[in-house]
C-alpha cells in the first residue's frame, strides 16, 4: 500500500442527506522554511513552525446531498455572506485534487461562507489558514460518513487534504509547534501531513508572535511562483541540505530552551529564505527598506538589552517579532514606541503561539 492509499476510504458509509458545520484554523509561521516542492506538494525540505493564535479563518460549510451523482463539483463561494465567485477556481482545484482522498464530495453541493480574523488586505497569506479551515470541514462530513474514524487519524488526514490545498496549510492543523517533512532525526515526521513537536521546552509553548505589517498590499510575486524558481535555482540543493541541517539543529534548541540559539538559527533561515529571492531567476526582493530597518533596530536592541527579541520574514515584507512570553511587557513597549513607526498605517497585530483547530 502506498502511503497516500492510506487516506482512501474504502468502505460504504453512512448516507448524510446534509450536514452544517464551521471550523476556525489559524494561520502558522516556519521557523525552518519551506521553500521548493516537487509533484503534488511535497517540500524538497522539512519545515518546523509555531501554530499562531489569533490571525485565524473560520469557515462553515454546508454540504447537500445531491440526487444524483454529477461528474462536475457544485460548490458557491462566499466572504461573510457575499458571493465571491473570485476564489472559485483555487478551491476547485484544491477540491479537485481532494477528490480521489473524498470521492463522497461529488454528492454533495457544498455552500462555503469564510471569513478572516485579521484584515483582508494585511499581507499575511490566508491560504494556510482558509485550507485547513476547510479541510477540517470535509473531515468532520467524513466523520458522519464514518463514524468510525478516530479522532488521531481524522487529525492526521485533515493535513495531508490541507497540504494539498497549500503546503504550509499542513503545518495549521494542531499546535504550538509542529514539523512537516520527513527527516530521519524525527521517524514520525511525513511530506504527507504535519505532526506535533512534542518535546520542546516550556518557553516556546507561550512565544509571542507581533506581526509587523510593513506592507499591506498584495505581493510582487506569489509563494507558487517563488517554489518554482527553486527549480534550476543555481543554491536550490545547498539550501536544501542547509534547511536539514537548520531543522535538526533547531529540534535540540527547542528542546535545550536554548534562546540563544533560537535568535541565531530564526534569523539566518529567514535570511536564507530571502537570500533564495535574491539570486533566482529572474530575481526579486519581497523586502523593503522597512523590512531593513526593523532587522537592524531588533538586532541592536537585543544586543544592547540582552532581551530575546527575534524575528523571522516569510515570503513578503512584513516582519514577525518573537519573544518569550516573561518578556512581553518590556518588549512589547518597545514595539508600540520605536516600530509601529516602520509599519503601514502604524498597523501591527500582536499574537502569539497557539494550539490549531477549533470547531465553533
Ligand atoms: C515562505 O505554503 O504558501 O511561507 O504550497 O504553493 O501554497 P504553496 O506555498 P505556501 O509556501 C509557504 C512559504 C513560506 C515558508 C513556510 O511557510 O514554510
Amino acid at each position: 500500500m502506498n502511503d497516500n492509499a492510506q487516506f482512501v476510504p474504502t468502505t460504504e458509509g453512512n448516507e448524510i442527506p446534509s450536514f452544517q458545520t464551521t471550523w476556525s484554523a489559524p494561520s502558522n509561521i516556519a521557523l525552518v522554511k519551506y521553500w521548493g516542492k516537487k509533484e503534488l506538494q511535497i517540500p524538497c525540505n522539512p519545515s518546523v513552525s509555531f501554530t499562531l493564535d489569533q490571525c485565524r479563518t473560520t469557515t462553515s460549510v454546508r454540504f447537500e446531498r445531491l440526487k444524483d451523482n454529477l461528474d462536475h463539483l457544485s460548490l458557491a463561494l462566499q466572504y461573510d455572506g457575499k458571493p465571491v465567485p473570485s476564489f472559485e477556481p483555487k478551491v476547485k482545484t484544491f477540491i479537485d485534487r481532494i477528490l480521489p482522498y473524498a470521492p463522497y464530495l461529488k454528492e454533495y453541493h457544498l455552500l462555503i461562507d469564510t471569513i478572516n480574523s485579521f484584515p483582508h488586505s494585511s499581507g499575511i497569506a490566508s491560504s494556510a489558514s482558509a485550507m485547513s479551515a476547510l479541510a477540517a470541514a470535509i473531515m468532520d462530513l467524513e466523520k458522519q460518513i464514518y463514524p468510525s474514524l478516530t479522532a488521531e487519524d481524522q487529525i492526521k488526514k485533515c493535513s495531508f487534504l490541507a497540504r494539498l490545498g497549500s503546503g504550509s496549510s499542513a503545518r495549521s492543523v494542531e499546535g504550538p509547534l509542529v514539523l512537516w517533512g520527513e527527516h530521519t532525526a524525527t521517524p514520525d515526521s511525513s511530506d504527507l501531513f504535519g505532526v506535533r513537536l512534542t518535546k520542546a521546552a516550556d518557553v516556546f509553548k507561550t512565544y509571542h508572535d507581533t506581526i509587523l505589517l510593513v506592507d499591506k498590499g498584495q505581493k510582487e510575486v506569489s509563494s507558487t511562483i517563488g517554489h518554482n524558481l527553486m527549480h534550476n535555482h543555481p543554491f536550490a540543493e545547498n539550501r536544501f541540505t542547509q534547511a536539514k541541517a537548520h531543522y535538526q539543529a533547531l529540534l535540540t534548541i527547542l528542546e535545550m530552551g536554548d534562546m540563544d540559539g533560537f535568535n541565531d538559527l530564526v534569523e539566518r533561515e529567514a535570511l536564507s529564505l530571502h537570500a533564495m529571492m535574491l539570486t533566482s531567476s529572474p530575481s526579486y526582493i519581497l523586502m523593503h527598506p522597512n523590512t531593513i530597518q526593523i532587522i537592524q533596530e531588533v538586532r541592536r536592541y537585543r544586543k544592547t538589552t540582552g532581551l530575546n527579541l527575534t524575528f523571522t520574514l516569510d515570503a513578503g515584507a512584513n516582519v514577525h517579532l518573537l519573544y518569550p512570553a516573561h518578556e512581553a511587557e518590556k518588549i512589547d513597549q518597545f514595539i508600540a514606541s520605536d516600530m509601529r513607526k516602520y509599519c503601514q498605517d502604524n498597523e501591527l497585530i500582536y499574537d502569539r503561539v497557539g494550539t490549531g483547530l477549533k470547531k465553533v
